[in-house]
């Protein structure tokens, strides 16, 4: 088989175990749930509501999103498997509440009709009163608000498991975990970014801070950090940038860009395309995957809602990000290999074990 043959081969090949796509019978939106996965367990991920300019393109961040939640779930060491949701809603048009709630069914009508294959959470423009919503029609759901037996908002889980990341990212770096003066730049200030931030200010953290809505400067303001234009951030002079918003932001052109000593942080999917990772190697720049450093908000989750694990276990768990990271980039030193292809070996172990 030629090798261009074989590579057209793999693209076209389905890696997907599912994926429903219905148009929502309320919202008349076009709803999106992937499963990527079941091989570790039932599949988990969030419910991302985002505009697109096409709904084929909400379909290609459910497929990716997916992925990566298997990823997430497999090197984080939890039995679930990997899925997203997505509701392509049309560009410049806000949601007021009546039209939410129509959508939030939608979306559980679908998850309902999975059988229990796929559970949601929140994500990017979701959170846990969407998750109580969700939750009246199907019980396939995390992160409900904590007095309706959930275990509430994941984002300050999702925080603080990038900030154990960028904990190990220090010591490989100058030999201590310590953040105190590091000049770190945080790209993105919705309930993940902003909450890091915060972290990172306590500890000591020499902050560059920006959003695309100017109205988040008030939180530059009150942590004393620097404000920067978004497309300016990714080149900032600091030791670490802290990708926290949408995907997709280290392409070939940015990363030879970057005048940092490493990038880690919560925003899922922050490679435009794989082989970046290798680029970001080349250029002695230390990446952590994001699919690790993000896992704090499903570890927590998943931890006190599924397994039963009590609160304080559940943080010692998402701390414990600190000791992957460690391994990963102790096992990349060690290898020459980027960490990325360190974590997706690992990953797929794990998943073969699973699968035999
Ligand atoms: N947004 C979370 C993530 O990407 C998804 C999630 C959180 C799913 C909590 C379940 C529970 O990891």
């Amino acid at each position: 088989m030629s090798q261009q043959f074989h590579q057209l081969q793999q693209f076209q090949q389905l890696q997907h175990e599912q994926i429903a796509i219905r148009t929502g019978a309320r919202s008349r939106l076009p709803v999106i749930v992937a499963v990527h996965s079941t091989a570790l367990g039932p599949a988990a991920g969030g419910l991302r509501l985002w505009h697109y300019p096409d709904w084929r393109e909400g379909l290609d961040d459910a497929l990716r999103l997916s992925a990566a939640m298997t990823a997430k779930f497999a090197v984080a060491g939890l039995s679930s498997g990997g899925g997203k949701a997505v509701v392509v809603l049309p560009e410049g048009k806000e949601l007021d509440a009546g039209r939410r709630g129509e959508v939030l069914r939608d979306v559980a009508d679908v998850i309902a009709s999975l059988g229990g294959r796929y559970a949601t959470g929140p994500d990017v423009g979701t959170g846990p009163d969407d998750m109580a919503v969700i939750g009246e029609i199907t019980p396939h759901v995390f992160c409900r608000p904590v007095h309706l037996g959930g275990s509430g908002d994941s984002s300050p889980h999702t925080a603080r498991g990038s900030l154990a990341a960028l904990r190990a990212v220090a010591r490989r770096l100058y030999g201590t975990a310590s953040l105190e003066g590091r000049r770190i730049a945080v790209s993105g200030l919705g309930r993940v970014g902003a909450g890091l931030a915060r972290l990172l200010a306590t500890e000591g953290a020499a902050l560059t801070v920006t959003d695309i809505d100017p109205a988040k400067r008030g939180i530059a303001d009150e942590l004393d950090a620097l404000w920067c234009s978004p497309d300016e951030i990714l080149a900032a002079d600091v030791d670490v940038v802290v990708p926290a918003a949408l995907g997709s932001v280290l392409t070939r052109r940015t990363v030879a860009e970057l005048r940092c000593s490493a990038v880690v942080g919560p925003a899922n999917n922050q490679l435009a395309s794989p082989d970046v990772a290798d680029l970001l190697h080349q250029r002695g720049i230390v990446w952590v995957p994001d699919h690790v450093a993000s896992a704090g908000g499903v570890i927590n989750a998943i931890s006190t809602e599924l397994h039963q694990v009590d609160t304080d276990q559940a943080q010692a768990r998402v701390m414990a990000i600190e000791d992957t990271v460690d391994d990963l980039l102790e096992t990349a030193r060690r290898s020459g290999l980027p960490p990325a292809r360190v974590a997706e070996e690992l990953a797929l172990r794990r998943l073969r074990r699973a699968d035999s």
